[in-house]
């Protein structure tokens, strides 16, 4: 028996507040079911659509994942970010709207230089990294991640954008880097994983259940671990005058100024974009 889409919506978003507060989705409810029905159908609704029972029980199955606090993203495969549609499969970091600022900040330090390069360490399925590429044509990116599934989804991205001068590669930190660009890079770029080992616990529900424990935390006491590392590695890479750009809750910008003053960095500022709940730390060779 078919049923009217609109009454199918509504039912589903009264399920779906029973879990709201629980999984940060109030005021949504009604859009994520609506996009949720959507998926079910394979195509957008059109005004006053019935549907037909399989799109029904597809889209109920769809709702009972939602309702176990699985990120809308992983169960539509497709995240937006500076405009566009990545992407994403479950096993991987979902990309942060704040992040757009990070991408900004490196775009407005390359679009003047000649041939430049850019290189986002722990690029995730390459939001930033992919910006960068897009919005600064004449550069050379390099995204690189410790997971082979992230980069893997990161070039797939890459392909269905164009970006064909973005590559990815999977590392650790710098260590996969070709030599040749050694003291050549003009920006690096890092959203490391800096949520406190022993704070991971107190994050919400369906960051903690379904992003990985590695994209979330590098395991150290402070969360500062992987940053030390980039600060210390990427001054051989960075060439002088370059920039290391690094996105960080506010609370912890101050900590950060000093490990980069302390390595040896210029310029050392921090600043934020529209949504103030993340910072940019900057620092120049
Ligand atoms: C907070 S996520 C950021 C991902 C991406 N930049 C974004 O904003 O969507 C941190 C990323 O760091 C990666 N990572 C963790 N340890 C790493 C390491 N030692 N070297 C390179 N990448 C690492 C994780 O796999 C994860 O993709």
């Amino acid at each position: 028996m078919e049923a009217i889409a609109e009454a199918l919506i509504s039912e589903a978003a009264a399920k779906l507040k029973t879990v709201s507060e629980r999984f940060g989705l109030e005021g949504e409810e009604q859009n994520e079911a609506r996009e949720l029905l959507a998926e079910a159908l394979g195509r957008e609704l059109l005004p006053g659509e019935a549907v037909t029972a399989a799109v029904r029980r597809r889209f109920q199955r769809l709702i009972g994942r939602r309702m176990t606090g699985e990120p809308l993203e992983f169960i539509t495969g497709r995240v937006r970010f500076a405009g566009r549609e990545l992407k994403i499969r479950p096993g991987m970091f979902i990309p942060r709207v704040t992040s757009e600022f990070l991408a900004s900040q490196a775009v407005r330090r390359l679009r003047g230089r000649r041939l430049p390069a850019h290189v986002d360490v722990a690029t995730g399925i390459g939001p930033v990294a992919l910006t960068v590429a897009l919005g600064v044509p004449h550069a050379r990116v390099w995204g690189l991640d410790i997971s082979q599934k992230a980069v893997n989804q990161a070039a797939a991205n890459a392909r269905r954008l164009g970006a064909e001068n973005a590559s990815f590669r999977r590392s650790d930190l710098f260590a996969r880097l070709p030599d040749k660009l050694w003291g050549q890079v003009d920006v690096v770029t890092i959203h490391p994983p800096y949520v406190p080992s022993a704070m991971v616990a107190d994050l919400p529900a369906e960051i903690r259940k379904f992003e990985p424990r590695h994209t979330l935390t590098d395991g150290s006491r402070d969360g500062f671990g992987l940053v030390r590392r980039v600060i210390d590695e990427g001054r051989g890479w960075i060439r002088p005058g370059g920039w290391l750009l690094i996105e960080i809750m506010p609370s912890e910008s101050r900590r950060i100024r000093s490990l980069l003053k302390a390595g040896g960095y210029g310029d050392v500022r921090s600043t934020h974009g529209e949504y103030r709940e993340t910072r940019v730390v900057t620092g120049r060779r």
